[in-house]
C-alpha cells in the first residue's frame, strides 16, 4: 500500500504518553496512522491486524461509515450544548438507546466521558443513595484485588492493582478489598467460567462482620480485563449478589470492557446471569470514535435520589461534556450497528472457534495458563527469571513487528479483537502470537 499522508512529527518530546515507557517508545516508536475494519496501518502503510479492538473499545471494527457520518452530521448541526439545566434531543435519545440494552429495571443513564469517570460517578451515586435513604453511616467502599476501575482517586482506590497506586500515596479512606479469583487450584486452562472459587465471594461476609452496616457498595468487573483476563468462577457473582442484597449493600458492575458484546451478550450482567444495582460502561459505547462513558442505575436508585429532594439539583455531580452531542451521535450510530449486525450474537457464535484457537496456545513452550470468554482471551507466560513482565513485552513488540496488535499486562497477553473478526483473522492472531512466544527468549 502507498504511504499515507499524515502529519509527521519531527519531535516526539512534547507528548507525555499515558501508561507508556516514554523513553523506550521515543527511541523506537510504534505509530498508527489509519484504521479500517479489522486493521490499523502505520504511516508507511504497513498493515497491523487489530487483536485488541484498539484498547478493548472498537467492537464494531474501525472506520465504520455509519458512525463517521453521524459524527460529521452532528458536528455541523450543533457542536456543543450544555446539559446542566439545559438539554438537547440526542443526549436523551442516546440514553434511551442505552437503556434498551441494559438489564430490565436499569433504565436511568448518567453520561460521562471515560471509564474512569464512570467508576467515580458510580461510587458517588452509591454514597448519595445511602444518604438519601438516611443511611449516612454507609461510607465504606469495597473493591477487589487486581480490579481495575480507571485512574480517578475513587477508581484507583477501589481498584486493586498495586502498580497503579504506589506513586500516589493518598487513597480514599474507608476502602477494603475482596481477594482476587486468580490462581485457584484446579482452574488452570479453564474454558469459560472456571469451576472453583465461588467461595471467595464469602469474604464479603467477613468484611460485613468487621464493619457492620457501614459498607455502601461493592464494585467489581464481572470479568476482570486489564489485570489479565480473570473469568469469574461459576457461582461467584451470584454469591456476591446474594450477600450484597442480604446486607443492604449496592452491587456495582464495572462493565467498561464487558459491555457492548465483548463477552457475547449486551453486558456481562446478562451473560453471567447477575443483575447489579449500578453498572458502568464506556469504550464500546461509541466504538471509541468519540470519548463517552455512562453509568446505568436501577430505577429505584434514581427514584430515591431524585425524589428524595423536594426541589433543586438532586445530584451535585456532572461534567461539562456529559452527553456531548458528538458523543451522543456516535453512541446512537454505534448501538444501531450493534442491533442491526447483532454484534453480541456474532461474538457468541465466534466464541467456540476463538476458544479453541486460544487453548491451542497451551502447547507453546512457556504458556502456563489460558483463560477465555466471549471474544477475550488471556495467555499467561512463565515470567523471565528475575525480570517479570519483560517476556510478554518482548512478545508484544515482536507481534507488532510481525503485523499483529496485542496487549500485555504483567506476563499475560490479552486478545480482544473487534467483534467483526473472521476465522482467518483468528488464525493469524494466534499463529503470530505463537511464533512470537517461540521467537523471544524465555
Ligand atoms: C473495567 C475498567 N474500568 C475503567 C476503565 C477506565 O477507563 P478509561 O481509560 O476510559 O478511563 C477501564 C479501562 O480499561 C476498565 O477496563
Amino acid at each position: 500500500m502507498n504511504e499515507i499522508s499524515v502529519p509527521r512529527p519531527n519531535n516526539l518530546d512534547a507528548f507525555w504518553m499515558p501508561y507508556t515507557d516514554n523513553k523506550s517508545f521515543k527511541d523506537k516508536p510504534r505509530m498508527l496512522a489509519r484504521a479500517e475494519g479489522m486493521s490499523y496501518f502505520t504511516p508507511e502503510g504497513r498493515e497491523i491486524l487489530d487483536g485488541t479492538a484498539g484498547l478493548w473499545c472498537c467492537n464494531a471494527g474501525h472506520g465504520r461509515r455509519e458512525i463517521v457520518e453521524a459524527i460529521q452530521k452532528q458536528a455541523a448541526i450543533m457542536d456543543f450544548a450544555p446539559t446542566f439545566q439545559m438539554g438537547h434531543p440526542i443526549a436523551f435519545e442516546a440514553a434511551a438507546r442505552v437503556a434498551e440494552m441494559t438489564p430490565e429495571g436499569m433504565d436511568r443513564v448518567f453520561f460521562v466521558n471515560s471509564g474512569s469517570e464512570a467508576a467515580d460517578t458510580a461510587l458517588k451515586i452509591a454514597l448519595a443513595w445511602h444518604k438519601a435513604r438516611g443511611d449516612s453511616q454507609r461510607v465504606r467502599l469495597v473493591g477487589r484485588e487486581r480490579g481495575y476501575h480507571g485512574v480517578g482517586f475513587g477508581g484507583m482506590s477501589v481498584g486493586g492493582i498495586g502498580g497503579n497506586r504506589k506513586q500516589f500515596g493518598a487513597q480514599l479512606p474507608y476502602v477494603d478489598h475482596l481477594p482476587h479469583t486468580h490462581g485457584v487450584p484446579g482452574n488452570l486452562f479453564a474454558k469459560g467460567q472456571p469451576e472453583n472459587g465461588a467461595n471467595l465471594a464469602e469474604v464479603l461476609e467477613n468484611l460485613v462482620a468487621l464493619h457492620g452496616d457501614t459498607i455502601a457498595a461493592v464494585m467489581v468487573e464481572p470479568l476482570a480485563g486489564s489485570t489479565g483476563v480473570l473469568v469469574p468462577p461459576k457461582g461467584y457473582l451470584q454469591k456476591l449478589r446474594e450477600i450484597c442484597t442480604k446486607h443492604g449493600i449496592l452491587l456495582i458492575f464495572d462493565e467498561v470492557i464487558t459491555g457492548f458484546g465483548r463477552i457475547g451478550a449486551n453486558f456481562g450482567a446478562e451473560r453471567l446471569g447477575v443483575t447489579p444495582d449500578i453498572m458502568t460502561m464506556a469504550k464500546g459505547l461509541t466504538n471509541a470514535a468519540v470519548p463517552m462513558g455512562a453509568v446505568a442505575t436501577s430505577n429505584q436508585v434514581y427514584d430515591t435520589i431524585v425524589n428524595g429532594v423536594p426541589a433543586g439539583i438532586e445530584l451535585f455531580h456532572g461534567y461539562t461534556y456529559s452527553g456531548h452531542p458528538l458523543a451522543a451521535a456516535a453512541a446512537i450510530a454505534t448501538l444501531e450497528l450493534h442491533r442491526a449486525e447483532d454484534l453480541p450474537g456474532r461474538a457468541r457464535a465466534m466464541e467456540p472457534y476463538f476458544e479453541d484457537a486460544a487453548h491451542s496456545m497451551r502447547d507453546v513452550p512457556g504458556v502456563i495458563d489460558v483463560r477465555n470468554m466471549g471474544l477475550v482471551a488471556g495467555i499467561e507466560l512463565a515470567p523471565r527469571a528475575g525480570k517479570p513482565t519483560a517476556r510478554a513485552m518482548d512478545v508484544f513488540k515482536t507481534c507488532f513487528d510481525k503485523g499483529v496488535l496485542t496487549r500485555v499486562t504483567g506476563d499475560i497477553v490479552a486478545l480482544s479483537p473487534p467483534l467483526i473478526v473472521e476465522k482467518p483473522h483468528i488464525d493469524r492472531l494466534f499463529g503470530t502470537l505463537a511464533d512470537a512466544i517461540r521467537a523471544v527468549p524465555a
